[in-house]
């Protein structure tokens, strides 16, 4: 009966692609195949992926979510009072750990609308979501946030958007733009966007974020090669590459790679393809930028955004931002 009870406050949806769309095959050929080799990291995110994720928050070196975790203790309740959101729809909610940040300063008359790629992580998370909070309505909404946002659900009453982790530092510039107009010209008076971002800091302490001394983000990164594997039947050997994260301090990013340790061929089935890595070749897996609080705010500002709030701890290592849709009242 309890059962009963939990399944009709959860939902799950697959959101559809506003534009085409294009499948790990492709990817991998356009991607892998010629140079600079490169792949999207939406891929990292099969369910061991996502679990070594979760498992890298944990790390003593990885700051980011403690800090923004402490953030959102901090300004929940005053965050919540200006917003008074009837949803909150998040953007990569993953565990939705910090989430409950807010959820628990709530008490009734919401829903939650977590919008993932990992399908496996969003149905675990959703499950121990109505069973925590008996009062919320949980639907989940499976889809790759980057592929149109076209046919999210239009929803009555305030909506909060949650971007959490920094993931907006994964994105390019233009993708980040792009996806910022978007979500903008979504946006109803009273709709808010709570967006944290990484901050610029000393490179020391950057580094070993992405480098943590037991390695789980090296597992992370590699994982990638256990997906491809799988999915597109190739042959990548995980010892036989290395993970490697650089700061590049002309570009302001972290950029994690996968490094070949030797020269090899790597069989990929479904292209009937081999990828041949000289040794100490490289592919790019994803990039983690790093932001100003002047460039966080022109960015709002400049994607139509006003900015309400911008949180930071003392010592300047992170951005949390309130803010509504600029011209709108
Ligand atoms: N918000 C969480 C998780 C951040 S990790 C936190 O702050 O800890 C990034 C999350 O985004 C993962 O859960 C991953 O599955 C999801 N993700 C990555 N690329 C995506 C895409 N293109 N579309 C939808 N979700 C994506
Ligand atoms: N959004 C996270 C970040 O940029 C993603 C991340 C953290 C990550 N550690 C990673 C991605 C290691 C790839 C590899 O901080």
């Amino acid at each position: 009966m309890e059962g009963t009870q939990y399944q009709q406050r959860l939902s799950s949806r697959k959101v559809t692609p506003t534009r085409a769309l294009s499948d790990i095959a492709a990817d991998a050929a356009a991607g892998l195949l010629s140079r600079p080799r490169f792949m999207p990291p939406k891929y990292f995110y099969d369910a061991r992926g996502s679990r070594l994720f979760d498992a890298i928050c944990d790390t003593p070196e990885y700051y980011p979510t403690r800090t923004e975790d402490a953030l959102l203790e901090q300004h929940a309740r005053v965050i919540l009072e200006q917003t008074r959101p009837a949803h909150i729809i998040e953007f990569g909610s993953g565990t939705s750990r910090k989430t409950r940040r807010l959820l628990g300063a709530c008490d009734s008359g919401l829903s939650y609308w977590p919008f993932d790629v990992c399908e496996a992580m969003l149905h675990e998370t959703g499950h121990r979501l109505v069973q925590e909070y008996d009062w919320l309505d949980v639907n989940v909404l499976v889809g790759d946030y980057l592929a149109g946002l076209d046919d999210l659900p239009q929803l009555d009453g305030a909506c909060l958007y949650l971007f959490l982790g920094g993931t907006i530092g994964n994105f390019n510039p233009r993708q980040a733009r792009d996806f910022l107009v978007e979500l903008r010209s979504l946006m109803k008076p009273g709709d808010s966007l709570l967006l944290g971002a990484d901050r610029l800091k000393d490179s020391a302490v950057l580094h070993a974020a992405y480098n943590d001394a037991d390695g789980i983000t090296a597992e992370f990164n590699l994982n990638l090669l256990r997906v491809l594997n799988r999915e597109l039947d190739a042959d990548f050997e995980p010892r036989h590459f290395r993970h490697r994260a650089l700061f590049d301090g002309d570009r302001q990013r972290i950029e994690m790679y996968l490094e070949s340790r030797r020269r090899q061929s790597v069989r990929i089935g479904a292209l009937d393809a081999c990828l041949e890595l000289d040794a100490g070749e490289r592919i790019l897996t994803e990039i983690s930028r790093k932001f100003s609080r002047r460039g966080l705010e022109s960015l709002l500002r400049e994607t139509g955004f006003a900015v309400r709030a911008h949180y930071q701890p003392d010592n300047g290592w992170y951005s949390l931002l309130l803010a509504g849709p600029d011209g709108l009242s």
